[in-house]
């Protein structure tokens, strides 16, 4: 059988004519004309439920069970055809919700450092292991343990292992102070032979800083990772986890860059079209244990031709040039805190707990 698998592929070779009648091997080769993509809404283990459930007493952050249950999603998805499967932000080992800050999340704080993951791990060995083996991309969304602090990071690993991590370029108030800040070059958007995906999470979908340059690298899917988000109206939310204002920046994002988004969140979960308008939405009411993964399929045909940037967007060179050279010039030129890049030691963190 081997052997005439690998006569096949010689023939192939030696013809290097696809023609009809394709050999058996090459049912496996993926349809890159047609994207499946699975975004996880399901909580990760041990996280408190119902949504705005912020209640931690007696709760425990556990990786290993929410890598577990992480691959067990992964597997889940790709068995019903998925070729990406979206996690929500920091969902290994779990959005501390109600604590994210470092003064409120200090009696859990060792806890929480001692399940944020690290690039190299067996935990994260075993998460690549579930990307390679059922041949999916994953994006991942996680705490990340490096050099001494930690941040919170966002993973493409591709169905070949090979693995692109970024991290949040400036944490939200309250978060930043815990995570640390990310570098400007990781503003990446990746080819795949799908075509270009643009990758930010949560509030960085409201900072030009963040969207414009990522925009700028023609997407053609946006990948985006929220934490959590409940039901529109939801009295206990604050305006910055509510699905009203994180759902506008989607859509907002969605026009701009001409590209279809996947809105990932446990909860709410959803696509929007390159018109920031619904294809396929899964609301915070529906059970995250009957209905743990949502799906759509895009058609990707030509996609991965698309040139990594348009002269004449709206996020080119010369609109930037038409920034610098409208911006007030009575406003100082001073970088002020946001800009100031900020790494929160580990260390500093214990030490004023
Ligand atoms: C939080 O959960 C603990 C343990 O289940 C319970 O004793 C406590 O009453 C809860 N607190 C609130 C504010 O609901
Ligand atoms: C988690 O898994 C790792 C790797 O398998 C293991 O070394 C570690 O002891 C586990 N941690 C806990 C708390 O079970
Ligand atoms: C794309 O793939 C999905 C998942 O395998 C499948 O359900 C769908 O029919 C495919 N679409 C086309 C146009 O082939
Ligand atoms: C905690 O956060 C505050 C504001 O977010 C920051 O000023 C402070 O330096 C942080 N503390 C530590 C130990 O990082
Ligand atoms: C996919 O898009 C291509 C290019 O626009 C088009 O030619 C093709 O008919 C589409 N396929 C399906 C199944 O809709």
């Amino acid at each position: 059988m081997r052997f005439f698998t690998l006569l096949a592929v010689l023939l192939d070779v030696v013809t290097a004519s696809p023609g009809p009648g394709a050999y058996q091997y090459k049912t496996k080769t993926p349809d890159y004309n047609n994207l499946t993509v699975a975004i996880v809404r399901q909580e990760p283990a041990k996280w408190p439920m119902p949504l705005m459930n912020k209640n931690w007493t007696g709760v425990e952050f556990d990786l290993n069970a929410t890598v577990a249950k992480g691959v067990h999603l992964i597997e889940h998805a790709a068995s019903n055809g998925a070729n990406l499967v979206v996690f929500p932000e920091l969902w290994f080992p779990g959005y501390p919700k109600g604590m994210a800050d470092n003064v409120t999340i200090a009696p859990w704080l060792n806890s929480y450092i001692e399940n944020s993951l690290v690039v190299g791990s067996t935990q994260w060995n075993t998460l690549v292991g579930a990307a390679t083996k059922n041949q999916v991309y994953v994006l991942l969304g996680f705490s990340h343990k490096d050099e001494g602090a930690l941040y919170m990071a966002q993973a493409l690993v591709s169905p070949d292992g090979t693995q692109f991590v970024r991290h949040k370029l400036r944490p939200s108030p309250g978060e930043r102070g815990l995570w640390s800040d990310g570098r400007i070059e990781d503003l990446k958007v990746i080819a795949t032979p799908y075509g270009r995906w643009g990758i930010l999470e949560c509030w960085e979908h409201f900072h030009p800083a963040m969207t414009f340059n990522t925009q700028a690298q023609a997407e053609t899917l946006h990948l985006a990772s929220w934490p959590y988000t409940p039901d529109e109206a939801t009295k206990s939310a604050a305006y910055w986890e509510s699905l009203e204002i994180n759902l506008a920046a989607a859509r907002i994002y969605a026009v701009n860059a001409q590209t279809p988004l996947v809105f990932a969140s446990v909860g709410n979960a959803r696509f929007l079209d390159s018109q920031g308008l619904d294809l396929t939405v899964v609301k915070a009411s529906t059970s995250t244990t009957q209905q743990p993964l949502i799906y759509q399929s895009f058609n990707t045909t030509g996609l991965a031709a698309t040139l990594p940037y348009t002269t004449d967007g709206e996020q080119s060179w010369g609109v930037l040039q038409e920034m610098l050279t409208g911006f007030p010039l009575y406003i100082p030129k001073v970088l002020g805190s946001f800009v100031h890049h900020n790494v929160f030691p580990i260390k500093g963190l214990l030490a004023s707990i």
